[in-house]
């Protein structure tokens, strides 16, 4: 084994699972570092809680392997793994306080009563509940019992974390804070984390490492500023990045240095790679890359707008044109339906993509 091989706590090689003729993962390659905070993210039934519970032993896989800290553990039972699945909080056991929620494992694993009290004050200190340990769950608030959840697992000290979408019924503004708590509770005990969200925001903002599935396949992972710099496909572009990418159909200019897009006004702009004239593409422009500016300005796209949506800090605007398109401006541009303006984007700002296969088109 060489070291690479010796650092990966979790490895997925050639992974699939059907249920009956359903083909739920196809081909799934991943491999997870030692002490890596991996989010599993993709639309709903993509595969992201079958990807999970195959690797924590719930559901067999129908063929691949699948290693656990250098053992295969294809055929080895949910709780030999060492793998700790980490509930929504409403898994809590309501009738027990939450010393005896945190300890319940260990109790069945007939650890002494000294030894269980000890392990809940040092699990309770690091979740920061130390006063709280003698109530019951209905007297904790939402985000209290997030963690008494996370407690329960910490306390088995295993070689990894596994989350599915253990935030999904907090309101907004407790997830926020939840998210931070849990990235820096996985900082703090070091631990490998494997994270299940449909939520991209939350993706991008907790992983170290984001993988994207669509339909039982892996399309892209990566670093999370790389896959919104450098999606592979039209699929990842449009997934990462809130609002999404507007794609638009173009051809390439004689030239091969610009595109001209099927827009209203059939502009041309330039792009940073050359290409063959008079190819087809599809141009994915980022609404956050569209840069307002007056009517007539030159090297600008002149637009119409259709719709304008204010929220205060930022404002979305819509133009006239099929296919519609979104703009991001700052909160302070003021605009109305029907304006005529400008918009402008840098050549670096245009992901180009083949329009049969949806591939980005790499640098030539
Ligand atoms: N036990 C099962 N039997 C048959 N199909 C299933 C079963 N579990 C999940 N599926 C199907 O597999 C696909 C992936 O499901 P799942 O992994 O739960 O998706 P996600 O967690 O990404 O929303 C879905 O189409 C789902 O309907
Ligand atoms: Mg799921």
């Amino acid at each position: 084994m060489n070291n690479k091989q010796e650092n990966m706590q979790i490895e997925f090689v050639d992974v699939d699972k059907f249920y009956g003729a359903f083909h739920a993962l196809k081909s799934i390659n991943l491999s997870i570092p030692k002490g890596h905070f991996v989010a599993l993210v993709g639309p709903s039934g993509c595969g992201k809680s079958t990807l999970l519970r195959s690797l924590a032993g719930l559901e067999d896989i129908s063929s691949g392997k699948i290693n656990v800290g250098g053992q295969t553990v294809n055929d080895m039972p949910p709780r030999k793994r060492d793998l700790a699945m980490v509930f929504q909080s409403y898994a809590l056991y309501p009738h027990m306080n939450v010393r005896d929620n945190l300890t319940y494992a260990l109790r069945l694993k007939k650890v002494s009563k000294a030894e269980r009290a000890k392990k809940a004050d040092e699990v309770a200190s690091v979740i920061g509940l130390e006063d709280l340990l003698d109530r019951k769950p209905k007297e904790l608030s939402g985000g209290q019992r997030q963690r008494v959840a996370m407690g329960r697992a910490i306390i088995r000290e295993p070689q990894a974390f596994l989350f599915d979408e253990p935030l999904s019924n907090l309101d907004a503004s407790l997830r926020v804070r939840m998210r931070k708590e849990i990235r820096a509770l996985h900082e703090r005990i070091g631990s490998t984390s494997v994270y299940v969200t449909h939520d991209q925001v939350e993706a991008m903002t907790m992983a170290d490492h984001v993988v994207v599935m669509r339909a039982g396949v892996i399309e892209q992972q990566g670093p999370p500023l790389e896959l919104y710099e450098k999606p592979a496909n039209c699929f990842v572009g449009g997934f990462i990045g809130s609002p999404a990418m507007n794609f638009v159909p173009a051809t390439v200019d004689a030239d091969g240095n610009s595109v001209t897009l099927k827009l209203d006004s059939s502009p041309s702009v330039p792009i940073a790679k050359k290409l063959q004239g008079g190819r087809s593409v599809l141009a994915g422009l980022r609404p956050e890359h569209l840069e307002l500016c007056a009517k007539n300005t030159k090297g600008s796209i002149p637009i119409t707008l259709s719709a304008v949506e204010a929220t205060g800090s930022i404002t979305f605007l819509f133009t006239s044109d099929t296919p519609e398109m979104v703009i991001v401006a700052d909160g302070n541009q003021i605009a109305n339906d029907g304006d005529r303006l400008g918009m402008k984007i840098t050549p670096e700002n245009v992901h180009l993509f083949d329009p049969e296969t949806e591939l980005a088109i790499g640098e030539t």
